[in-house]
């Protein structure tokens, strides 16, 4: 079968297509045949080792798995002796990221319990964008925010791949949303349901007195103590991602600010989780999240797919399509 391979690490560019092996499904596995898949900063980590704490998971020299990429959309066509859940022919999606990865071929055998059924209302290019982001979103803000209905939630960088699922997601739940994006995406997170737009290239984000009781930072590069100012007495800053800073503001300085005041600052790690996708599925066959799909790309086009990604501007999500 055709695969994308990694063999050392690099930028996207070293990746080549190449032949390998069909996998075999064990007893728990289902044999899926991929149609689509996406783009996420994960897949960035995995193919340049970098930050280099990254090597201790993905492998100190090279990568220790071949095959990068950690979203899947596709269908069954075997099913290991132990398989209860999944049947042969279903449409299923899924992210891989704790399974091995391998999303970036024509087939991958995994962990039924890494796959959900795919909503009946969605192509496989559209759903593929969903495992990684959209569970991201969910989880940051269901979980770790507890978002409910009434609240007022500052979305910081919702125009990409995550944050154009945590605008619906957070609507789906009851918030009242603040989007902040540039003003080319204004229009794109309106659509998506956010009651006010932040422009950050004309308006004054950091001296706005308006507060909120959950941030999400999922890209930018302000200080923790801008997001401390907006938050309301109760608050929660939830980091995702963004520039360095925010990150490691928020491992460092985030655990003490959170000691000494009701303000609190978490820094967020996706884990994938069939049950979240089966959530999503009811979000998305009730009309409440779509997929916004920036661009998509072939399998033999990964690494320009990958140029495109890393420069930090998509507007929703970037596809890969396998046929
Ligand atoms: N913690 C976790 O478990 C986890 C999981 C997944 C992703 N992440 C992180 O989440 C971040 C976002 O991932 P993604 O896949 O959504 O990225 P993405 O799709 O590449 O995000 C790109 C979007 O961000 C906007 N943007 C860029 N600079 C911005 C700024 N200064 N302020 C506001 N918006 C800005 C871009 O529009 P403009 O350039 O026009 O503004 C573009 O629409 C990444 O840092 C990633 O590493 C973390």
């Amino acid at each position: 079968m055709k695969a994308i391979i990694s063999e050392k690490y690099g930028m996207p560019e070293t990746l080549k297509l190449g032949e390998v092996d069909k996998p075999i499904p064990k007893h728990n596995e289902v044999l899926v045949k991929v149609y689509a898949s996406s783009i996420n900063f994960g897949n960035l980590a995995l193919l340049t080792g970098k930050p280099l704490p990254v090597r201790f998971v993905f492998g100190l020299r090279k990568p220790k798995y071949r095959i990068p990429g950690g979203d899947i959309a596709g269908v069954v066509e075997a099913i290991g002796k132990d398989v209860t859940q999944i049947q042969i022919g279903d449409q299923v999606y899924g992210d891989l990221a704790n399974n091995g990865w391998g999303a970036f071929a024509e087939y991958v055998a995994v962990d039924e319990k890494t796959v959900a059924l795919m909503p009946s209302n969605l192509s496989f290019t559209e759903i593929a964008g969903v495992p990684m982001a959209g569970t991201t979103a969910l989880q940051a803000i269901r979980n770790i925010g507890k978002v409910r209905t009434g609240q007022e939630i500052l979305i910081h960088g919702a125009s990409g791949g995550v944050g154009t699922f945590a605008v619906q997601i957070a609507k789906a739940l009851g918030a009242e949303v603040t989007a902040v994006v540039s003003t080319r995406n204004v229009d794109l997170v309106k659509s998506l349901g956010a009651d006010h737009v932040i422009d950050y290239k004309k308006d004054d984000f950091v001296n706005d007195t308006k507060t909120f009781d959950t941030i999400f930072g999922v890209n930018g590069s302000q200080s923790i103590f801008t997001y401390k100012k907006k938050l309301k007495e109760n608050g929660v800053f939830i980091h995702v991602g963004g520039a360095n800073n925010q990150f490691y503001q928020t491992m460092l300085l985030g655990p003490l600010l959170s000691l000494f005041g009701k303000k609190k600052f978490i820094t967020f790690l996706q884990r994938p989780n069939q049950q979240d996708l089966v959530f999503i599925n009811g979000l998305i066959e009730e009309g409440k999240v779509k997929p916004i799909m920036d661009r998509s790309y072939s399998l033999n086009d990964v690494p320009e797919a990958f140029q495109y990604f890393e420069k930090g501007h998509s507007q929703g999500k970037v596809i890969i399509t396998m046929e």
